[in-house]
């Protein structure tokens, strides 16, 4: 008895220390904020003929003060300066090496005339609008093939004054796919921060095949009822760090995507490296975090800490469809409170949605070594929704030291489980599921991502953890 309590505890500080070395040291939201502050070279909107009455429309202003200061671009880059004011504009492409800097007080607003929002051509991982077949319109802030951009300021605003486009939206009366507040294509090196976003026609952020970017410190808002206004998507992006984000939307707060079937399958250009920290916010009909359900490129090794989400839809959500090919895999999700959410932890294996009837039905998305560890809940619905895929189980799925305190009146059951295994250690209430009645500790632990015994050689000069000491005696 003796001898094998010592063992499983050894065992149990070695797993958590190995977490916390691999999270701590593999992936720093780390960026150089030098350039923000240290453009050679400023001009001010107002010196290309802006006016900021939130009447005039400045498109033509953008473009010619971008124009000119691309000229910078070789020589340490350039800060286009928008004082305090309302900037009426249209889509405008930005460069590479520059500093976008939004002054206190300074808005910059989308055009209310779809004509001002030009058609570009679909995503090839997409291979067609999102939601309508065909082109679609640029996003109000664009970028392709862009190195060193930054966004920022004193807390400026981009307004996108997406209700015409709900509208829209609603009454069917759009040509093509509703534009993005800020898209940028294939750019590396990318800052977006100390901003507020408001009422975005469609997603408001989402970078595109990029790699590093950092999006820190932004306030994103549209209304709860508003359609697909989701607050950042990163996809097939790799380096991605979203840190101390307050967002409230109509859709998922943020969702992790790669592209759609057949498209998706073939560009094969995944999302990986993705951390997002400190997320605060809330959605009444979408998740605070989504994984897919366009994820055909892959997604894996994304670490997801410090979600705080009130009277909202779902906590965390992984949507993919036979279809979709790809996968999703290694996942940590900890620290995470739920207050008033009706499902905190859901998995759709049949999502649907096709961009097309051309999709593989033989492509089965692989789901596997997902961690939920820390996860607590107050007037919880539902605890865990999860729904694999016939044939295609979803695995090594584990839950480390879950709480979700259910409504009294809840009628339903907290655990509903299909095609979905894995392993579970202090969970309340208790998953009643089968296939996940096997503990994590001691054995499968390496089978859960992010608490793997790799790291013991790191580990073991550090000191050990009470409180691991604490639950094993109460487990005993
Ligand atoms: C971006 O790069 C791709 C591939 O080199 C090229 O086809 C495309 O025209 C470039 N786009 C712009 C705006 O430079
Ligand atoms: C991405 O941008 C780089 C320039 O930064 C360019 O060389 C490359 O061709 C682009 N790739 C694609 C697929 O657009
Ligand atoms: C966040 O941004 C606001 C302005 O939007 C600024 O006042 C504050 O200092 C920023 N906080 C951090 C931690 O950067
Ligand atoms: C930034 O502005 C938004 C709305 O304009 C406001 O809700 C938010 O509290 C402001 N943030 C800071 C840090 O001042
Ligand atoms: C769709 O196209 C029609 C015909 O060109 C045009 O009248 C209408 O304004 C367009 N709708 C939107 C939302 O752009
Ligand atoms: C945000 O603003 C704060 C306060 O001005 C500044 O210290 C910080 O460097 C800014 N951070 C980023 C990432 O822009
Ligand atoms: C889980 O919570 C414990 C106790 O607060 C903490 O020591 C540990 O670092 C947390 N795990 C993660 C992955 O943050
Ligand atoms: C369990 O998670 C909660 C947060 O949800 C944390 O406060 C607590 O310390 C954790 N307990 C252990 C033993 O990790």
């Amino acid at each position: 008895m003796k001898i094998s309590f010592l063992l499983s505890y050894v065992l149990l500080v070695h797993a958590f220390y190995g977490a916390w070395c691999s999270l701590g040291g593999s992936l720093h939201c780390e960026y150089s904020n030098s350039q923000i502050l240290h453009r050679p070279h400023s001009v001010s909107i107002t010196e290309f003929g802006a006016v900021g009455d939130g009447v005039t429309l400045n498109t033509k202003a953008f473009q010619n003060a971008l124009f000119y200061l691309n000229t910078f671009s070789d020589k340490g880059g350039a800060k286009l300066f928008v004082p305090a004011g309302q900037w009426l504009t249209g889509s405008f492409d930005l460069i590479s090496h520059l500093t976008l800097w939004l002054d206190k007080g300074a808005t910059i607003l989308g055009s209310t005339n779809s004509e001002n929002w030009p058609v570009v051509d679909p995503l090839p991982s997409y291979g067609r609008g999102r939601e309508l077949p065909g082109r679609r319109h640029r996003s109000l802030i664009y970028g392709q093939n862009l190195t060193d951009v930054v966004i920022t300021g004193e807390n400026g605003t981009i307004d996108g004054q997406g209700s015409i486009w709900w509208d829209w939206f609603r009454n069917g009366e759009l040509n093509y796919t509703r534009p993005h507040l800020v898209e940028l294509i294939n750019a590396t090196g990318l800052i977006i921060s100390n901003l507020t976003f408001l009422n975005s026609p469609f997603w408001n952020i989402h970078p595109v095949y990029c790699r590093d970017v950092f999006v820190k410190n932004l306030t994103i808002l549209a209304p709860l009822d508003s359609p697909n206004t989701d607050g950042v998507d990163p996809d097939s992006s790799t380096n991605v760090c979203i840190e101390d984000c307050y967002i409230v939307t109509g859709d998922d707060l943020v969702s992790i995507k790669s592209g759609w079937d057949e498209y998706g399958i073939s560009y094969a250009r995944p999302s990986s490296k993705i951390k997002i920290n400190r997320l605060t916010g809330q959605t009444t009909s979408s998740s605070g975090i989504a994984i897919g359900s366009e994820m055909s490129g892959g997604v894996s090794d994304i670490y997801i800490k410090d979600l705080h989400l009130f009277n909202s839809n779902t906590g965390i959500r992984i949507k993919t469809s036979p279809g979709r090919g790809g996968y999703v895999r290694n996942v940590h999700v900890s620290n995470v409170k739920l207050d008033n959410v009706q499902k905190a932890i859901r998995f759709t294996g049949k999502y649907g949605e096709h961009p097309d009837g051309n999709f593989d039905t033989k492509a089965l998305p692989a789901i596997e070594k997902i961690t939920f560890e820390n996860v607590s809940g107050e007037d919880i619905g539902v605890a865990g929704l999860l729904e694999g895929i016939e044939g295609d189980e979803f695995k090594n799925i584990c839950f480390l030291n879950v709480t979700l305190r259910v409504k009294k009146n809840s009628k339903q059951a907290p655990w509903r489980c299909s095609n979905v295994r894995g392993y579970s250690q202090w969970v309340s209430p208790e998953i009643s599921c089968d296939s996940f009645e096997e503990s994590i500790f001691p054995e499968h632990s390496s089978d859960c991502f992010g608490l793997s015994e790799n790291n013991v050689e790191t580990s073991s000069g550090l000191s050990r953890s009470p409180w691991l000491f604490f639950w094993y005696v109460n487990e005993v």
